[in-house]
């Protein structure tokens, strides 16, 4: 039962979604008051970043237990509620896992810090002795993804290796207990009726023999390349294999990973039969509002999977990159080639991801210093900003300060003019972004039954592209030039914006016909 295979899921920042209580804060009981919009909305899946107890570093992604609710978010009683009726809705939903590292304040750090060098508790984990004389400087010249060192020294001198924050002690796959306690904490979301998972940092756990240098340690924050040796080794696909191998035995589950691998043939090894079902190809994430790279990007991305006999996974947008609106350039031309965007991969073969907010069309938000709180602001310095401006709660109604969001403070600042983007703002009006996401999906959901897994591609004016999925009648045109350009023939069912008055497609448009 493959539901996952033409479905639109919704990544929920959990955090920045609903918060039912009042403390700044989205939580589980807020996702379920909601559970009506995204059924309105025609989202078939949910994706919850991590609600797990943790101390919220790098919020939720440095999980000190796996198999408990951050009292945050709610309990165990509320996920479960949340589930049920997220199934009573018709959608699913899936959860994040982090198997890369655990938080410094997981039981099984703590007990590394209390026990000494060699110990079996420090064998979890990376821990080392230094380089020179007194062992001063870290094993190896590794950066963190997030600015400084990827080593901390503990007291006793030894140094752990975190590839994020160092708060995020990175876990030794290794060890085996580390793999018999992912396990347990698969089947531990499983039997309590979660669809399925996606993969935080599926390219990494496993490290190289001997950590060797990197040879360009200063790469960009936030970045790396394919041959940067903190990411993407052999071992890794026995991970994905083991995961692959519990998700058999409940039907119907699906892993989706996190995997930032450029090169096509490496991609396609996560995705191979025995390891995860689909893998988020950033390619098209990372490509401007340019009809040629928009395709060779559609092209890459479904070669990279079709080797395997995989499914292209596509996104825009989630809470680690700048919002669509704003890549784009911004303002009403940002905004109008992120609707263009969204009704190109929205009529692609394969499974689309979207993130909270980009239904309403949400730029990132200017936030003013104080507010900042992603680890990579002082990790880096104070120099990058980090990923808060778009991890902005989500508006649901009215003028502000906390939108509908909260009754409380909300836990990042909420732009004053965001009460023209609002949910309640937005529904009645038929010209809004979030009418035009409704009426995509649902035209999305007709089209895909009888629809195949390959591209025609058409030929198109310079600047633009046409393609129909195999199988469908949905025609896909899109103008990224700057003049207006005549449509493929067919009747005009939705466009991302007004054609001109003589029927042509605008510069920054999309359109679908039959
Ligand atoms: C990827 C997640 O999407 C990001 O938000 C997080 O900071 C890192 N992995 C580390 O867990």
């Amino acid at each position: 039962m493959r539901w996952w295979r033409d479905a639109v899921f919704y990544q929920v920042y959990v955090r920045s979604f609903s918060d039912s209580d009042g403390d700044g804060v989205g939580d589980l009981e807020g996702i379920r008051s909601r559970l009506g919009y995204l059924e309105l909305l025609g989202v078939d899946a949910l994706w919850l970043t991590p609600f797990y107890r943790s101390p919220m570093t790098d919020h939720g992604y440095d999980v000190a237990d796996p198999r408990d609710v951050d009292p945050v978010f709610g309990d165990l009683a509320a996920f479960d509620a949340l589930v049920e009726d997220a199934h009573r809705h018709g959608i699913r939903v899936t959860v994040d896992l982090v198997p890369n590292h655990s938080s410094s304040e997981h039981e099984w750090f703590r007990a590394a810090l209390e026990s000494p060098a060699g110990s079996p508790e420090r064998a979890r984990y990376h821990f080392k002795p230094g380089r020179g004389p007194d062992g001063a400087e870290p094993p190896n010249n590794w950066r963190s993804v997030f600015g400084g060192p990827a080593w901390t020294r503990v007291p006793d001198g030894e140094w752990y290796l975190h590839l994020f924050a160092a708060e995020q002690p990175d876990l030794n796959w290794t060890n085996p207990e580390v793999w018999a306690d992912l396990e347990k904490t698969l089947r531990f979301w499983c039997d309590r009726g979660v669809d399925g998972f996606r993969i935080d940092v599926a390219h990494g756990m496993s490290k190289p023999d001997g950590l060797p240098d990197h040879t360009e340690p200063d790469a960009a924050l936030l970045a790396h390349s394919d041959d940067d040796p903190r990411f993407d080794h052999e071992g890794v696909h026995d991970v994905h294999r083991m995961i692959r191998a519990v998700l058999d035995h409940y039907p119907g589950r699906m892993a989706v990973g996190e995997v930032w691998v450029s090169d096509a043939d490496r991609f396609a090894r996560y995705v191979r039969p025995d390891e995860l079902h689909l893998g988020f190809n950033f390619r098209l994430l990372q490509t401007a509002f340019d009809a040629a790279e928009v395709r060779e990007a559609i092209e890459h991305s479904m070669e990279a999977v079709a080797g395997v006999g995989a499914h292209p996974t596509w996104t825009l947008s989630n809470h680690d990159v700048s919002r669509p609106v704003s890549r784009y350039g911004g303002g009403a031309p940002g905004l109008a080639r992120a609707r263009a965007m969204a009704l190109v991969v929205l009529a692609l073969p394969g499974v689309v991801y979207l993130y909270n907010g980009e239904e309403l069309g949400l730029p990132d938000a200017e936030l003013p210093e104080w507010a900042l709180q992603d680890p990579v602001w002082e990790r880096s310095g104070r120099t990058e900003r980090g990923r808060d401006a778009c991890r902005v709660p989500v508006p649901w109604e009215g003028d502000g300060p906390g939108f509908g969001f909260t009754t409380g403070e909300p836990w990042l600042p909420m732009p004053d003019d965001w009460s023209a983007l609002t949910v309640a703002t937005q529904i009645e009006d038929t010209t809004s972004t979030l009418s035009f996401f409704r009426r995509a999906l649902e035209l999305r959901a007709e089209h895909a039954v009888s629809a195949g897994s390959g591209v025609e591609w058409y030929g198109a004016p310079p600047g633009c592209l046409a393609f129909r999925r195999s199988g469908s009648t949905l025609v896909c045109a899109l103008n990224t030039s700057d003049a207006p350009v005549p449509l493929p023939p067919g009747d005009v069912v939705l466009t991302s914006g007004p054609l001109e008055d003589d029927g042509r497609l605008p510069p920054n448009t999309a359109a679908w016909l039959t």
